[in-house]
C-alpha cells in the first residue's frame, strides 16, 4: 500500500496524556469492510526507532504490531517514513542526548513533508518531568510514557472507538505515585499484551530469537537509576498467560526465547498465592518481608516453559534466557532450576556494578560483594561451566581509588566472559542527586578505560580456552557490512571477521554469518545465507576478547 500523505490522521501538537483527539479513521483492521477503503485514504507508514534494552525492543515489537494491525505500513527509513516512533532509553544522560541531537534532523524533514509526525516514548517521558519534554525534544507530537504506549494507534485516531476494551481501558487509567513522585504506572501492561497477542498485535522483530516481558517495571532502589521513575512499580504477568505466550513461540518455531524484565528474579512476589504454588517459599523475603509462600516464581516458569516438549520428548524452545537478574533475589529455587531444566541456556547476567561494599551501600544495591560471591560459586557449582556477565558504573558518587581498586579485583577474582561498563551519569530525580557527582569526568573516562583494559585481558584469556573446541551454535544473521559508528567491540569483532587467512577458508557462496553460543559467546563463521535460523557445530579456530571465530563442521538443521 502506498501511503498518501496522512495531514488528515492526526491531530495537532500535544504534550498532554489521551490530548490527541482520534480522527475520523475507519480502523482498517476489519477484513469485512477493507475492499471498501476509499483510493487514496492513507495510512501513515511509519518507522520505529529503538534505543535502550531489550523491554524497549519488546516494546516496539508492541507498538509497530498496533501499527500494522491498523493498516499502516514500515517505511523502508526514518527519512522517509510519515509516523516516526522514538522509543527512548534514559539510562544515561547520552542515550537522550542521542536523541536530542536528532531534533534538528526531524525538524528538517517535517519542513520539507508537512505532513510527517514524531512520537517520543519510552523511558525518556517521565511524568514529573512532562513539562520540560517539549523543551527537550521540539520537534515531537506526542509524547506517551512506557505504560501509554498501548494506546499509541488510539491516541493517533488510527483505530476507531470500537478498539478493544483493553486499549480503551489503558486511555483513561490514572498515573501511579511512588515515594510522592508521579512515574508509569506497570499495571495495566500485562492485560494489554494479552490482548494484543490474543488479536496478533505483536510484530516480533526476529524469526529466531523471541522476547517474553514477565515483569514490568522495578521495585528496586539504586540510587543511580531512573528505571523506577519512568517504569513504575514492579508488575509480574499471570503466570498462565507467560506459558501460553511461550507455548506460541513454540509452536511458532522460534529456537529461543528470552524472558524479560528489569529484576526476573523477583517475578511472582506481587501475585496472588495458589494452592497449586503451595510448594514455593523461596528465601526472597531478605531485604525486605515478602510473604512468597504460594506464589509463582521464575524457577517455576523455567520448569514449566522447559516442560513444554516436541514431539520426540526434546525442550520445544530449545534456548531459554532471562534477564536481568538481581543478585539479592537470585534463590537456590532459581539456581536449581537452572541446572535441571535442558532448555536454560549455560549463561547469568548478574550485575555487580561494583566490588565495594561501601559503593555497593552507596549504591543502595542491598547486596554485599559476599553475598554476590557466595551466590555465584553456587551457580558454577550448579551450573559448571556457566558463562557469566555483569554491569559496571564506574565513578559514581564519591568513589576513592581505592574501591574503584576494589571493583577491578571483583573482576580479577571473578573473571567475567562479559563485562558492560560505564561511567556514572546523574539521572534527573533519581536519590543519588542529594549525593555529590564528585569524581571528575577524566578521572571516570581513565578508570573506565583502565578497567576495560583489564577485562580485555580477562575476556582472551577466556575465549581462548574455546580454541579448538567443537561448539553449538545458532545463526543469527549475515553480517553486514561494517557500519558507520560501531562501537568499540563491534570493530573488533569485525577485526576477527576479516582476517584474511581465516575468512579464506569460505566456499564458494559463503557469506560472513554470526550467532551465539548456549554460552552466549558471539560466533563469526562463513557459510550459506540458508543456515540462519539453525544451529551448525563450529570448530572453533581463533579468538579474541569479544568473540570467537570458526569454521562449520556440521549443520544441525533442526
Ligand atoms: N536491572 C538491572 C540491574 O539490576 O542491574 C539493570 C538495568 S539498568 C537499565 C542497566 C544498567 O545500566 C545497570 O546495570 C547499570 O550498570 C547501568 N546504569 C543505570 N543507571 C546508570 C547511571 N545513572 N549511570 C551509568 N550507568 C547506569
Ligand atoms: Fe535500576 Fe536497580 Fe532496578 Fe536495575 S534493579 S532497574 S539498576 S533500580
Ligand atoms: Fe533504558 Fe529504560 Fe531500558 S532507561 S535501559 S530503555 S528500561
Amino acid at each position: 500500500m502506498t501511503a498518501a500523505r496522512p495531514n488528515d490522521v492526526f491531530s495537532p501538537l500535544s504534550v498532554g496524556p489521551a490530548a490527541i483527539a482520534p480522527m475520523a479513521v475507519r480502523p482498517a483492521v476489519d477484513p469485512e469492510v477493507d475492499e471498501f477503503r476509499p483510493e487514496g485514504h492513507g495510512l501513515p507508514s511509519f518507522h520505529i526507532w529503538t534505543l535502550g534494552c531489550q523491554m524497549n525492543q519488546s516494546d516496539s515489537e508492541e507498538m509497530a504490531g498496533q501499527l500494522l494491525a491498523a493498516g499502516c505500513d514500515r517505511a523502508p527509513s526514518l527519512e522517509t517514513a510519515d509516523l516516526v516512533v522514538i522509543n527512548t532509553c534514559a539510562v544515561r544522560e547520552h542515550a537522550e542526548a542521542k536523541v536530542i541531537g536528532r531534533q534538528g534532523l526531524l525538524a528538517k524533514l517535517k519542513r520539507q513533508r508537512p505532513g510527517m509526525r514524531v512520537v517520543l516514548t519510552g523511558c525518556g517521558v517521565r511524568e514529573s518531568e512532562r513539562a520540560g519534554l517539549l523543551r527537550r525534544f521540539p520537534a515531537v507530537d506526542m509524547f506517551l510514557r512506557p505504560d501509554e504506549e498501548p494506546e499509541l494507534a488510539l491516541r493517533l485516531g488510527l483505530v476507531s472507538a470500537q478498539a478493544p476494551v483493553g486499549l480503551r481501558t489503558a486511555a483513561t487509567a490514572a498515573t501511579t505515585v511512588v515515594s510522592g513522585r508521579p512515574v508509569s504506572a506497570a499495571d495495566r501492561l500485562a492485560p494489554n499484551r494479552l490482548i494484543a497477542l490474543a488479536e496478533g498485535r505483536v510484530a516480533r522483530s526476529s524469526a529466531i530469537s523471541a522476547w517474553l516481558p514477565i515483569v514490568y517495571g522495578c521495585d528496586k532502589t539504586c540510587t543511580y537509576c531512573i528505571v523506577p521513575f519512568s517504569r513504575g512499580p514492579e508488575r509480574s504477568r499471570p503466570f498462565d498467560d507467560i506459558v501460553a505466550e511461550a507455548r506460541g513461540i513454540a509452536a511458532a518455531g522460534y529456537p529461543e526465547l528470552t524472558l524479560l524484565g528489569q529484576n526476573v528474579n523477583s517475578y511472582g512476589h506481587d501475585l496472588p498465592a495458589e494452592e497449586r504454588f503451595g510448594h514455593i517459599d523461596t528465601e526472597r523475603s531478605a531485604g525486605r518481608h515478602l510473604d512468597l509462600l504460594g506464589r509463582p516464581d521464575l524457577a517455576e516458569l523455567l520448569d514449566a516453559i522447559d516442560g513444554i516438549r516436541d514431539a520426540r520428548g526434546r525442550p520445544a524452545i530449545p534456548r531459554l534466557r532471562f534477564i536481568t537478574s538481581h543478585p539479592w533475589d537470585l534463590s537456590d529455587r532459581l539456581i536449581e532450576a537452572m541446572s535441571r531444566c535442558d532448555s536454560v541456556a549455560e549463561h547469568l547476567h548478574l550485575p555487580i556494578q561494583s566490588g565495594s561494599d561501601t559503593m555497593l551501600r552507596r549504591m543502595g544495591r542491598q547486596y554485599t560483594v559476599a553475598h554476590y560471591t557466595e551466590r555465584l560459586a553456587r551457580i558454577r557449582e550448579a551450573v559448571p561451566g556457566i558463562a557469566i556477565s555483569t554491569d559496571v558504573i564506574v565513578g559514581f558518587c564519591g568513589e576513592t581509588d581505592g574501591e574503584f581498586r576494589a571493583t577491578l579485583e571483583a573482576l580479577e577474582d571473578i573473571r567475567y566472559d562479559t563485562v558492560f561498563a560505564a561511567a556514572y551519569s546523574p539521572r534527573p530525580g533519581t536519590p543519588a542527586l542529594l549525593m555529590a557527582d564528585d569524581v571528575p569526568a577524566e578521572v571516570k573516562l581513565r578508570r573506565l578505560n583502565e578497567l576495560l583494559a583489564v577485562q580485555e585481558k580477562i575476556g582472551l584469556a577466556l575465549n581462548q580456552s574455546w580454541l579448538r573446541r567443537e561448539v553449538d551454535v545458532l545463526v543469527e544473521r549475515v553480517t553486514p557490512v561494517r557500519r558507520r559508528n560501531s562501537t568499540e567491540a563491534e570493530v573488533a569483532d569485525e577485526a576477527i571477521l576479516h582476517m584474511p587467512s581465516l575468512y579464506g577458508a569460505a566456499g564458494e557462496g559463503s557469506v560472513a554469518l554470526a550467532g551465539r553460543t548456549r554460552h552466549n559467546k558471539l560466533v563469526h563463521l562463513s557459510g550459506d545465507p540458508a543456515l540462519v535460523g539453525h544451529v551448525v557445530t563450529v570448530l572453533i579456530d581463533h579468538a579474541g576478547p569479544f568473540a570467537l571465530r570458526g569454521r562449520v563442521v556440521a549443520a544441525l538443521v533442526e
